[in-house]
């Protein structure tokens, strides 16, 4: 009682019911609030734990079971009987400090099974109702003679009700950096993927699909499998009988432990989501998955300001300079300058100032700097990697104090770059000493990333472990005033809410991607599924903003969408901070590039429009402060028309409207950057269409014109 009290003390409880006459009924069931959702408990003859779920009372995940293995003996082994149930009601409203929108309503019935065996030994279960989804969680309390516990595995399982058509990246232990494919549940094939060349970090071990992985029904409902606040526990995947069309949780492990999460009690399992929606674009509204999570612990983080940022990035990228400079490692593991620099070194103290002045000039906030610090030379491809970053030490070439005054005096702030190599113990050993170098340099927003294998052999990014290593990562941030945009990151699991620091991540194929992979980069249908799978865990750096679609530089690549899609793609795919990766000459004197200027970065609302998965979706964004709105549209392959009725804006008010489109003969293959830009004006109730070209989108920007 004592654990669920300081749990819930924020929340309005607005009843507390302790059912006693279950022994009447074989199952107990908890609705969401207005009925949409119900889940059902029971246990089996056996004494084995089992779930059910309706959506509109039409079953749509049929009876399931839950469990674990563990290696402790005799735990849990004998049947259970329900020693209580519980059943709360909660409505209540959050503000997120930066988001999609101000505030959240979190309104859910939630039951509570309190489960006992002969021999004392007690687990409970969470199931909460809501009218966007269900989700449950297992709790194993405080409890005599039992003091830790070593999961084997999880065993939770989803029983699907047919064979979906599902969006769905394979269960890589590492990385989640693949394509989505589309198939029927019967025709995932995780497994062939684990020799993908691009991902040379893949390790694919079952039939298993990441999450969130998003179904439709042959009814058309769309239904998203994930999970909430992972916390102290290893990454889900779930694992595809593509016979019995039924999906179980397969955590990802360890070869150096042999065993996949172990934990001292009590143990609060993440929660295991499913989100619902009769139609698609309402996945995307959803805030399932953030309420899930506690609320905010570090309070106001007004030194974070959400932004719009530039970098020396993708001229690395894009082969037109390096992130090494050219030194030597001694035998003592010093990095020594033998005077053999190659001149192709991107982060110098000259090219950074030409960035600082072009976000300037640009109203942008942020300039980022990857390649800034000794230990390039040995980042990739080799197996020890650790000690060869300190995250302290610049090139030469590169004067940090200069720079950061330089940026200050520009109103502009300096993004810092930590790679890991996959190297978290060297991290962990330096992170103080790194974010104090943050701290004295006036910067409050790190990009992190562990490519490559992680050190030590047989640890996986997404295992306990390495949720445990991010996890620290972010705290220690936090005391340090720093916000934190992880790459090759665990997934986001709306602990975002907790700690507002978590501010975006990668997780995905990112628009690098486009730029060197041997399959010629993600194709257009790419976002339209990244905007139903992906998108609902959380904010994405994906780093939008690409002009020179053909990649003159790579001849093998290029961007597969169109000028106005990259635009789009501010407003479609969230996160407080937002890059405009391209080089600052490939903006200059691109009337389009008025876009990225005015576009927002924080908002008061966001609404989904349209949208059906890997094909189109259109979203509209409300500024913060400044009331204005932005709409992004994308489509695949295919050209569309779009429809957009302007009901949404306020009444009474007229909207200087600017319109960015493809044109006429615009194709993301053959003519990409062709694009027509209009001004109008906008009031609520008019509505408009658009044509999408192949690959193609559109971007709107409606600023309020004064009276
Ligand atoms: C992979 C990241 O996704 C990319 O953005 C970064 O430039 C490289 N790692 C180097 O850290
Ligand atoms: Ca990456």
């Amino acid at each position: 009682m004592r654990i669920f009290k300081s749990f819930f003390s924020s929340l309005i409880i607005l009843s507390l019911i302790s059912c006693s006459d279950i022994e009447n009924e074989s199952s107990i069931q908890v609705e969401s609030p207005e009925k949409s959702n119900a889940v059902y408990f029971e246990l089996s003859e056996k004494g084995q734990p089992q779930y059910w779920v309706k959506h509109n009372d039409k079953l749509i995940i049929d009876k399931s079971n839950l469990g674990f293995d563990f290696k402790n003996k005799n735990v849990f082994t004998e049947p259970f009987t329900i020693k209580n149930t519980k059943k709360i009601s909660v409505d209540e409203e959050w503000e997120m400090p930066w988001g999609e929108q101000r505030t959240v309503r979190n309104n859910y019935n939630e039951l509570k099974v309190e489960l006992e065996n002969n021999s004392k030994q007690l687990v409970n279960l969470y199931f909460r109702a809501y009218e966007d989804g269900v989700a449950f969680r297992y709790e194993i309390p405080q409890q005599g003679g039992l003091k830790s516990l070593i999961i084997d595995d999880e065993n939770t399982e989803f029983q699907l009700t047919g064979n979906h058509t599902a969006w769905w990246i394979p269960g890589d232990w590492d990385i989640y950096e693949h394509l989505y494919s589309t198939t029927k549940v019967s025709e995932i094939n995780a497994k062939s993927y684990a020799d993908d060349d691009n991902l040379a970090q893949s390790h694919i071990p079952e039939n298993a699909v990441n999450t969130p992985v998003t179904m439709r029904t042959d009814d058309g409902v769309h239904l998203s499998f994930h999970e909430a606040n992972l916390t102290d526990y290893a990454g889900m995947t779930l694992k595809v009988d593509t016979t019995t069309f039924k999906l179980t949780s397969e955590l990802v492990g360890s070869d150096r432990t042999n065993y996949k999460v172990y934990r001292n009690l009590p143990i609060k399992t993440p929660w295991r989501t499913l989100q619902i929606a009769d139609e698609a674009k309402d996945l995307i509204d959803s805030r399932l998955i953030v309420n899930l999570n506690e609320p905010n612990k570090l309070g106001d983080i007004d030194w974070f300001t959400p932004q719009k940022y530039v970098g020396i990035w993708w001229e690395m990228h894009v082969d037109k300079a390096t992130w090494d400079y050219g030194m030597t490692m001694n035998e003592n593991g010093q990095w020594i300058d033998t005077g053999q620099a190659h001149g192709k070194h991107g982060a110098t103290t000259e090219n950074t100032k030409r960035y600082i002045d072009f976000a300037a000039r640009n109203g942008i906030k942020g300039v980022l700097v990857e390649g800034w610090n000794t230990g390039w030379e040995r980042w990739i491809g080799f197996q020890d990697r650790e000690g060869v970053f300190d995250f302290v030490t610049p090139y030469p070439d590169y004067d940090i104090k200069e720079l950061s005054d330089y940026a200050e005096s520009k109103d502009v702030e300096l993004i810092m770059h930590h790679e890991t190599s996959a190297a978290p113990r060297t991290y962990e050993k330096q992170l103080d000493k790194a974010f104090q170098l943050m701290n004295d340099m006036g910067m409050h927003v790190v990009k992190t990333g562990y490519v490559g294998k992680i050190i030590p052999k047989g640890e996986y990014h997404h295992g306990h472990w390495m949720v445990k290593h991010y996890r620290k990562v972010l705290e220690t941030a936090a005391k340090y005033k720093v916000a934190i945009n992880a790459h090759e990151p665990i997934k986001a699991t709306g602990i975002r809410r907790t700690y507002p620091n978590a501010v975006s991540r990668e997780g995905l194929r990112g628009q690098e991607f486009n730029a060197w992979a041997s399959d010629g980069g993600n194709p257009p249908e790419h976002l339209p599924i990244v905007a139903f799978t992906r998108m609902l865990a959380g904010p994405i750096d994906f780093t939008p903003g690409i002009f020179d679609i053909k990649l003159p530089t790579k001849p093998d690549n290029q961007i597969n969408t169109t000028l106005a899609q990259q635009l789009a793609l501010y407003v479609v795919l969230y996160s407080p901070i937002q890059m405009a990766a391209d080089l600052p000459e490939n903006y200059e004197n691109q009337p389009a590039f008025q876009f990225i200027r005015d576009v927002g970065v924080d908002w008061e609302q966001s609404i989904t429009l349209n949208g059906e998965v890997g094909d189109y979706v259109t979203i509209a964004r409300q500024e913060r402060k400044t009331g204005n709105w932005f709409i992004g549209g994308i489509t695949d392959e295919n050209d569309r028309e779009i429809t957009i009725n302007f009901d949404f804006l306020e009444d009474g008010k007229t909207y200087e409207a600017k319109i960015y489109q493809d044109a006429e003969n615009t194709h993301y293959k053959d003519n990409p950057t062709a694009i027509t830009i209009k001004s109008t004006e906008i009031k609520k109730g008019s509505s408009k269409t658009f044509q999408l070209k192949e690959g193609g989108g559109f971007a709107i920007s409606l600023i309020q014109k004064e009276k």
